[in-house]
């Protein structure tokens, strides 16, 4: 079913039913994205998140506009049992996108205990838990392409003194290290992580906190294609990051000594600024906030960027 005609793989993907492609995060924002472009080269979907309506809603109309079966799997993945519906379909997958994902715009010592876990379960372990459950059976089957969707919030200390960039660098970190591993180095299975800046998405209004400039910020659609079209290449960059601008951005934040992020105005600093001052520390439930890289780097304009291991 898969037919993208630039890439070996794209057509191995193919068989005689067509290759699956499981998506978590997918009722709206980058993952739905990427459910589209998925949709559009004809994988069947299986659509993960916790609201079942717009899950209903983006299967029925891709199902319609691409002749592909999309199936909605409302699960949360922070739950045992969501998690486990999740990796039970994933294991029958041959593209797994490991996409939802949360911050708590709100400093470490304000956050509580289980703001922290419940983040830890959907950014960590859920990735970690689905790709276990893939990944024999791609080996198996002789194919199969991980998509970890990260941010440059994984490549240094940019959202201060919270744990989210932490819990995104798990993302880039167990990537590479599967990815370099002789198994899959020698294996048609590929592994790809997605390092993003601000994208568009509904995650900022959600999370109640200013949506980011739009000079800053990458149209979703972009991002989810320019994904998609990096795991469909034959030998798929282990890292992926879209925009040359943020390319540059993660590249100093990986290269640089990170002592210069102290320099006013590099790097937003939940401890100093107004996200949760109002709240005790290790108080009430906080919003969920998003990526919070503002002002990271001045930026001009949109940048085009290819993904490059
Ligand atoms: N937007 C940015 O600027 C940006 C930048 C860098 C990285 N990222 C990363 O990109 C990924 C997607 O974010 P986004 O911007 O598209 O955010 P978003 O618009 O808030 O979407 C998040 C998705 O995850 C799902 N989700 C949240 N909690 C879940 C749970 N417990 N179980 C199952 N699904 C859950 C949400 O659906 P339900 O609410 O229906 O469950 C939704 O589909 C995340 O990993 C994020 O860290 C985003």
């Amino acid at each position: 079913m898969a037919r993208d005609a630039d890439t070996g793989e794209g057509q191995r993907m193919k068989g005689a039913e067509g290759s699956t492609a499981l998506v978590t995060g997918a009722s709206y924002g980058i993952g739905a994205d990427i459910a589209r472009a998925l949709a559009a080269r004809g994988h069947h979907l299986v659509l993960v998140a916790r609201s079942a309506e717009p899950l209903d809603r983006l299967a029925a109309t891709l199902e319609a506009a691409h002749g592909i079966r999309a199936r909605p799997l409302p699960a949360d993945l922070t739950t045992t049992a969501g998690l486990e519906r999740a990796a039970a379909a994933a294991r029958d997958a041959d593209i797994l996108v490991n996409n939802a994902g949360a911050g708590l715009g709100m400093s470490f010592e304000r956050t509580t205990w289980a703001e922290e876990r419940r983040m830890l379960d959907l950014n960590v372990v859920a990735p970690s838990r689905l790709l276990h459950a893939a990944l024999p059976g791609m080996l198996r089957r002789g194919h199969g392409r991980i998509l970890n969707v990260s941010s440059v919030a994984a490549t240094g200390p940019v959202w201060q003194g919270t744990s989210y960039g932490a819990s995104k660098a798990y993302g880039v970190a167990l990537t590479e290290s599967l990815a370099y591993s002789r198994r899959i180095r020698t294996s048609p299975v590929a592994l790809t992580a997605l390092v993003l800046g601000h994208t568009t998405s509904e995650f900022h209004e959600r999370a109640g906190i200013p949506p980011s400039p739009p000079s800053l910020t990458l149209a979703s659609p972009y991002v989810a294609e320019l994904a998609v079209r990096a795991i469909h290449r034959r030998r798929p960059p282990v890292v992926c990051v879209p925009s040359l601008r943020y390319k540059l951005v993660a590249g100093l934040l990986r290269h640089l000594p990170h002592r210069l992020l102290a320099l006013p105005h590099l790097a937003d600093d939940f401890t100093v600024t107004s996200y949760g001052a109002d709240r005790p520390c290790s108080g009430q439930p906080a919003s969920v906030g998003g990526d919070g890289e503002d002002g990271i780097l001045p930026a001009e304009a949109h940048g085009q960027g290819q993904c490059q291991s």
